[in-house]
């Protein structure tokens, strides 16, 4: 059976995070919108050049632009072994188009990191990534010789604030999680193989929960 999850959850909640790790563990592919649409910015594509504007002011790229770009992606053969969605969802009507896009494929599995808003705050605000490619820095960078020039640990690249993550713009990306995406987690609540973790707590205390509950989830649909 393919593993076919959606990792839900507020800006800040540790979706990539976790998502990064678990599409290593189980050699599957993470799909992250943001990642695809940072990346279509820094290649200069017309919908980069359109979602830049649209990510700095925090509010959300369209639903048509953003289940096109998914279901292209879920159509590469690499995702028929199953997949991890990390940042789409995001509106109940791309909820909807996924449905419909996973005709003839195994149930999906919703996992939902609840963390405290204050929590995701402190993170964001926090947060450095790296500008060449993107990674985290608590994932893998290391601090260069010399104060205030930290560098990426996979790369090199100079690490920086994500663009979005501002105290203004953090503070309307959960608005618009509160309006546009919380009530997705209503709409997959029903669902047998819907779960929700602590995500304030370790991200090896996460992972671990993560792992148990999709362990619980994918076994029962055996
Ligand atoms: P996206 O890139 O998806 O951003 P987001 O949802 O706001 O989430 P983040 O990436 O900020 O947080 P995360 O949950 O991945 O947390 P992370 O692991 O990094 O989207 C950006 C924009 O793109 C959107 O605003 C929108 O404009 C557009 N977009 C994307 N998808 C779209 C869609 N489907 N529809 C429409 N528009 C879309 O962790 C955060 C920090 O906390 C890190 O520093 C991390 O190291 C740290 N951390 C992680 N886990 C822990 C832990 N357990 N304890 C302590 N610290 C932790
Ligand atoms: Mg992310």
């Amino acid at each position: 059976m393919a593993l076919n999850l959606i990792m839900l959850g507020p800006p800040g909640a540790g979706k990539g995070t976790q998502a990064e790790r678990f599409a290593r563990s189980r050699a599957i592919p993470k799909i992250s919108t943001g990642d695809m649409l940072r990346e279509a910015v820094k290649a200069g594509t017309e919908i980069g050049l359109r979602a830049k504007a649209i990510m700095d002011r925090g509010e959300l790229v369209g639903d048509d632009v953003i289940t096109g770009i998914v279901k292209e992606r879920l159509d590469q053969p690499d995702a028929r072994r199953g997949f991890i969605l990390d940042g789409f969802p995001r509106t109940v009507a791309q909820a909807m188009a996924l449905d419909t896009l996973m005709n003839g494929r195994d149930p999906l599995i919703v996992v939902d990191i609840a963390v405290p808003e204050a929590e995701l705050v402190r993170r964001l605000s926090s947060r450095r990534v790296c500008r060449d490619c993107g990674t985290n820095a608590d994932a893998g960078a290391t601090a260069a010789a010399g104060a205030g020039d930290e560098r990426c640990g996979k790369c090199g690249g100079r690490l920086e604030q994500r663009s979005d993550d501002t105290e203004a713009v953090v503070l309307e990306r959960l608005k618009v999680y509160r309006r546009d995406t919380q009530p997705l987690v209503d709409y997959y609540r029903p669902r047998p193989t819907f779960r929700s973790v602590n995500g304030a707590q370790s991200a090896d205390g996460v992972a671990a929960d993560l792992a148990a509950e999709i362990e619980a989830v994918s076994g029962a649909g055996r």
